[in-house]
Formats: structure tokens, C-alpha cells, sequence
């Protein structure tokens, strides 16, 4: 079975993995890719979007740049530390020049699921100030897409910007909070299950061996990447494997092992729990019962050794489709 995704990232080292895991399964048709600001600028996330695809031989895939900064007209603040200036880890193609959609992601986003309702799986894997727009510009999306996934968020795992807050949401908390309120199924992929999914130093070395140019781009990549948890997270060489997670769960390849279907609130205080995922996971203790209304699936466990098949999936996907640049390394 094959599921129509439209992926919405801030394009930095997972998100490049996620759009690379997207576009080469099988199982799954990427539609079209949304930037927004969060990890880089949207034009940042934009361009390595684009770049992404170009490598892969499939700009044919349409990279439509959104939002530049929160929905309430807050300032952006970017994590160049933790991707690189180029949102590539350093090593980004410098010569690579991007074709962008005319639209906005967030008119992309209405314009292709009018087109397919009920079809497409939206998966947003950075700030999610786009799907705000969207929702804004068409209140029916909710009964147009297939469902939405997200990464962002934390149940019962501490938060990787503030104590309480993961950086998608806390990027854009106002806008989280519309995306969790609109009354469709989310599908919540949050730290609980990202940071136990980790891409290892052995990977990264796959990687680098690897036959096909795209890979060794990757793996010198990830070194940028893996500096920031190496001294952030987790002391030795490895990274969480945020993104392409969220897309492997929301396009029905992986199905988690524990996912109540809780209600969820976004903190939107100024207070120390701002952007916050408050999931109500009382029902535990008897295998969580249903609660009234609640739409939100939260993903509590989910297989550890995914990060292995996104590494497979890139050494096999060759050399870059691009004639300098990338495939010239
Ligand atoms: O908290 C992790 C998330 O924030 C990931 O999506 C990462 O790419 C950044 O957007
Ligand atoms: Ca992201």
C-alpha cells in the first residue's frame, strides 16, 4: 500500500534524512515538501529541500518556501548551532542553485489536499507555523488530509530546548496549539520515542564507505550533527533520528508498539512550561482508556533499531542525480 505524503520541514541534518527516507521508499508517494523557519531560515530549509531531491534525481517533487518566523510575529531564533550555518552540517552544496514553488507551503498544502481529499498524510517535521496558515486559509483541512503526524513534543520525556519543551513546538507554541486543537487524527512523534531511536558512529562510517555519493554526502553531514549530542546528549558519537521517524510512523511503515489516544494541550504561557505538551496519560494504569474527544495518538514506544533502515535505505540510493557539486565529491 502506498501513502501519499506532503512533508513540512525546517531543513537541517534529520530533516534531510527524513526527505531522503520519504522520497526513496517505496511505499510512499512524496507529493510535495513545505519549508518553514525553525533549524535554518525558510530559505535555508527551502534550498536543501530542493538539493535533497535534486541529489535524488526527483525535482520533480514540488519545494514550496512558507513562514520566516512565529505566527504571532515573535522573533525566529534558529539552531545553527546544532545543524551549521547551512542547515548541512557545514559541507552543503555551495554551487546548488533551487527551483522553488510560485506558492506558499501553506496555499501548496490547500491547493494538493483539495485536489486529493481524504488521500494525503501531512507530516510536519519542524516548526509547525505552515499547517497554521493552512488551517487558517482552508478551516475544512482537517476533513481534507488523511491525517497529520508530527514530530514535536514530549509526553513523559524532558524537553530538549527548555525542561518542559521541545524545540518544534516551542519554536511556535500558538501555532502548535491550533495544529493540536483542529479536529483531525494527529499522530504525535515526539522525544519519547526520537531520542531512543539514534543513529550511531557505525552508521555514520556506512555512510561514509558507501558506493553512492548521496551517502558519504550524508555521513559528512552527520559529523556537525553528531558533535552537538555527542556534548549535548548523549557523551559518545551519535544523533537522534528525529524526523525520518515521524514520516516512517505517519506513512504507516512503522507502527509504534504503544500509542494511547490521549487529549493533548500546548502550554502557551509565558511561563517556564511554555510550549509544554501536556498529554492526559492518567489512563495508564488501565490500559488507557478511550477519553472523550481526544484525537491525538501518542507515540510512546516504537522499534529502537529504526534508525538502521533509514542508513540501508541511503547506501543503496547511489550517486547524486546532480552534475557537480555533490556528485563530483
Ligand atoms: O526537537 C527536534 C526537532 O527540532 C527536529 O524536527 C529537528 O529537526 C528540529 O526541527
Ligand atoms: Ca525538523
Amino acid at each position: 500500500m502506498t501513502t501519499k505524503v506532503l512533508l513540512d520541514c525546517d531543513t537541517g541534518c534529520d530533516d534531510t534524512l527524513a526527505i531522503l527516507y520519504a522520497a526513496l521508499h517505496p511505499n510512499i508517494e512524496l507529493v510535495g515538501i513545505g519549508a518553514v523557519w525553525g533549524n535554518v531560515t525558510a530559505d535555508i530549509a527551502a534550498r536543501n529541500s530542493a538539493h535533497t531531491v535534486a541529489m535524488l534525481g526527483k525535482s520533480h517533487i514540488p519545494v514550496a518556501k512558507g513562514a520566516e518566523g512565529p505566527i504571532t510575529g515573535r522573533p525566529a531564533e534558529f539552531a545553527y548551532h546544532v545543524h551549521g550555518d547551512d542547515g548541512q552540517g557545514t559541507v552543503g552544496d555551495k554551487k546548488f542553485v533551487a527551483r522553488l514553488a510560485a506558492e506558499s507551503a501553506a496555499a501548496q498544502i490547500v491547493r494538493l489536499t483539495r485536489a486529493d481529499p481524504g488521500e494525503i498524510e501531512l507530516i510536519a517535521v519542524g516548526p509547525m507555523t505552515n499547517i497554521a496558515l493552512a488551517l487558517a486559509l482552508e478551516p475544512e483541512l482537517p476533513r481534507l488530509v488523511r491525517g497529520i503526524t508530527i514530530m514535536g513534543g514530549a509526553a513523559l520525556a524532558p524537553g530538549n530546548v527548555t525542561p518542559a519543551a521541545e524545540a518544534n513546538i516551542w519554536c511556535d507554541p500558538e501555532a502548535a496549539a491550533a495544529v493540536f486543537n483542529a479536529p483531525w487524527r494527529l499522530r504525535m512523534v515526539g522525544l519519547d520515542v526520537t531520542m531512543r531511536t539514534l543513529l550511531t558512529e557505525a552508521d555514520r562510517q556506512q555512510l561514509l564507505n558507501s558506493d553512492g555519493s548521496i551517502a558519504r554526502y550524508v555521513g559528512r553531514m552527520l559529523d556537525f550533527y553528531f558533535a552537538f549530542f555527542t556534548q549535548n546528549a548523549f557523551g559518545e558519537r551519535s544523533s537522534c533520528m528525529h524526523d525520518a521517524l515521524a514520516v516512517a510512523i505517519g506513512a504507516d511503515i512503522l507502527v509504534p508498539t504503544l500509542a494511547p489516544k490521549v487529549s493533548v494541550v500546548v502550554d502557551t504561557s509565558d511561563g517556564p512550561a511554555r510550549g509544554q505538551t501536556i498529554c492526559d496519560l492518567r489512563g495508564q494504569y488501565r490500559g488507557y482508556p478511550e477519553q472523550d474527544g481526544a484525537h491525538c495518538e501518542v507515540i510512546l514506544e516504537s522499534d529502537p533499531g529504526f534508525a538502521r533502515h533509514v542508513v540501508a535505505a541511503v547506501c543503496a540510493a547511489g550517486n547524486s542525480a546532480l552534475t557537480d557539486g555533490v556528485s563530483a565529491l
